[in-house]
Order: structure tokens, then sequence, then C-alpha cells
């Protein structure tokens, strides 16, 4: 089961780190968008991020040209057909990510391993649309992918060994270290870290304190490399309301609900960085 040709699907802020990590360890990467101006956009974040590594010295720009050379755009899920693997990297959307895993069942060869980036939903959920359960995992990557260095890796009761082998190779390709949980909400980084992210914004909308000193004591208290309303702006707020609310329903535990003030400004459409605007300005 050795992993060559690699598809993900969206080209968002995870699926565009995904096909860049997957190109950069020599992998042919097809990767599809909803439409051709978010693809462009998609494509643009990521060539911005290799020409930065260029100008800082990390890499060549021929390097940059052969790994931007492995990866080809598309709008069209057909285009997956001749893929060993494909990661689904769209909106945190049960109902979406069911009706995309049911069209790769029928587009993708019999043997293609079919991953799901979710952060937090249940995977089985996914897998039992196709025909190939046994081939069906989670591969959650952390943001941003070119960087973090984890690949969480979720079997469901039905992943088969020889899956969780080809995915442990296909991780360790790309340069993570892979972790193995189970199929249960948040599996074990966000079981922990999600409440954490809450909590802050919790911890600002009651008034406690200010949100640069929230961030500064976590950043100083606890030597995290951010505090956690800026990591809430780097993830994403409609990402964060997403993973909160289908953890809340699934577990009931109040410590998954999102706080009033993550929908309010969902709802304003402040997004955190991917809109200028979140708990902090980024113009
Ligand atoms: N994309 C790609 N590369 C990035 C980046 C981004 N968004 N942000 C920073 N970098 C890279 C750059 O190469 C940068 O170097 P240059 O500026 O010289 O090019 C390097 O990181 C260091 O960046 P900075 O000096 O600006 O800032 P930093 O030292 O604070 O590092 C960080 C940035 C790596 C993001 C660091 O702050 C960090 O690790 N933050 C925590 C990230 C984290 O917790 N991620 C998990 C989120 S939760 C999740 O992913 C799961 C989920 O399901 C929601
Ligand atoms: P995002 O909003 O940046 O990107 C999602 C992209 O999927 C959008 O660009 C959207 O246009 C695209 N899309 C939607 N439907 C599509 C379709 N049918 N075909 C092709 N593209 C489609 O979100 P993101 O932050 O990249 O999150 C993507 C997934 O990764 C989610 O499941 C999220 O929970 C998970 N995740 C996010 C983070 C994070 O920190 N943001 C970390 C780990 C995992």
């Amino acid at each position: 089961m050795e992993i060559k040709k690699v598809g993900v699907i969206g080209c968002g802020l995870m699926g565009s780190g995904i096909a860049q990590v997957c190109a950069q360890a020599g992998l042919d990467v097809k990767v599809s968008e909803a439409n051709d101006a978010l693809l462009q956009k998609g494509l643009g974040a990521m060539k911005a991020g290799l020409s930065r590594n260029v100008e800082k010295g990390r890499m060549t720009k021929e390097d940059m040209e052969g790994i931007l050379s492995r990866i080809k755009g598309t709008t069209n899920i057909a285009d997956f057909s001749d893929r060993d693997l494909v990661i689904e990297a769209i909106t945190e959307n049960m109902d979406l990510k069911k009706k995309i895993f049911a069209e790769l069942d029928k587009i993708c060869l019999p043997t293609a391993l079919l991953a799901t980036n979710t952060s937090c939903l249940s995977i089985i959920e996914m897998a039992m649309v196709t025909k190939r359960p046994d081939k069906v995992l989670g591969l959650h990557f952390f943001n941003p992918v070119p960087i973090m260095k984890l690949l969480e890796m979720v079997k469901t009761i039905a992943t088969s060994a020889e899956v969780l082998e080809a995915g442990k190779q296909f991780g360790e390709k790309v340069g993570k270290k892979v972790i193995v949980a189970k199929d249960s909400p948040g599996f074990i980084v966000n079981r922990l870290g999600i409440p954490f992210m809450l909590d802050a914004i919790r911890m600002l909308d009651s008034g406690l304190a200010t949100k640069e000193d929230i961030d500064t004591g976590v950043l100083l208290g606890f030597n995290h490399p951010m505090g956690p309303l800026t990591l809430c702006d780097m993830v994403g707020l409609d990402t964060l309301y997403f993973i909160a609310n289908a953890m809340y329903a699934e577990l009931k535990d109040p410590k998954f609900a999102a706080p009033s003030l993550l929908g309010k400004m969902v709802a304003a459409g402040w997004l955190g960085r991917k809109t200028d605007k979140g708990f902090y300005d980024y113009k």
C-alpha cells in the first residue's frame, strides 16, 4: 500500500498546508476547491509561504519550483480517480463531509484510502457512506501544517491494521510524528485543547481580564508559543465554533459549549486572521 499519488479536497488553511507538505515529500498531489477563485487563493497562499522560505534561505528557488510542479489544482472531483490516498479538508460539517466521501467512493480506485482531516467529527459515520469502511481513517494535521510536527492518526472500529500502517508510513514520509487516537469526539489533542480555548473566551466575555493579559498570562506563565485568543484567531473562529457545537452535541459537557461571544463574532463575520479581524486586528 505505498502512497505516491495524493488528493486533497479543500485548499483553505489546512488543505493548502497538507498539499504543500505532501509535495515537499516528493509526492504527486492534486488539490481541489469549490470554485476557481478559491483555488487560486489557496494556491496563492501556498506560493507566498514557499517564497518566504526561499527569501529566508530555507530552500532554493529550484526546490520551490519542484514542489509547485508536483501540485495540480482542480475544481473537478473526478480528477481524483487515480489517487492512492485522498484527504478531505473541507469545512467542519458532517453533511458536507459525508457527501464528499460518498462521491469519492464512487470515483476513486477500489484500493484507494480515504482520510479526513476533521477536528472532532465521527469518522465511522463518514466511513459508512462508503463501501470501503476498512480503508477510511482520520489524518488530523495541525495548523500551520508546514510547521507543526504532529499528525494525529485516527482509527475507527472498522479501519484495518494494514491501512493504519500505510497511514503511519505516509505521516512519517511527510515529516510528522504520528500518534494514534480512537474515533471519539476531538480525539486526543482537541479533547484537551478546545475547552482551554473556549475557557479563554469565557474569561474575556465575563470581564475577568483583558485579552492581552489572558494571552500574556498563558504565553509567559505556561511558556506556550502563543496565547489562547491569538490561537483562536489562527484556527479560525468559524472553525472553532463548528468544532465546539459538534463536540457539545456529542458529549453534552458544558465545557465544550460555545461561549456566546464566539457565536456573536462569527455572526459578525469576524473569523480571525482569515478575515483580518478576530480578537485582534490583522490589517
Ligand atoms: N503558516 C506557515 N508558516 C508559518 C505561519 C503560518 N501561518 N506562521 C508562522 N510560520 C512560520 C514562519 O516560517 C515563521 O518564520 P518567518 O517569519 O521567519 O518566515 C516561523 O513560523 C516563526 O513564526 P513567527 O516568528 O512569526 O512566530 P512564532 O515563533 O510564534 O511561530 C507559530 C509561529 C509556529 C505559529 C507558533 O506561534 C506556534 O506554534 N503557535 C501555536 C500553534 C498551535 O498550537 N497550533 C495548533 C492549533 S489547533 C489545531 O491545529 C487542531 C484543530 O483541529 C483546530
Ligand atoms: P477553511 O475554511 O480555511 O477551508 C475549508 C475549505 O474547504 C474552504 O476553502 C472551502 O471553500 C473548501 N470547500 C468546501 N466545500 C468544498 C468542496 N465540496 N470541494 C472542495 N473544497 C471545498 O477551513 P480549515 O481551517 O482549512 O479546516 C478544514 C478542515 O480541517 C476542517 O474539518 C477543520 O475542522 C480541520 N482542521 C482545522 C484546523 C485549523 O486550525 N483551522 C486544524 C486542524 C484541522
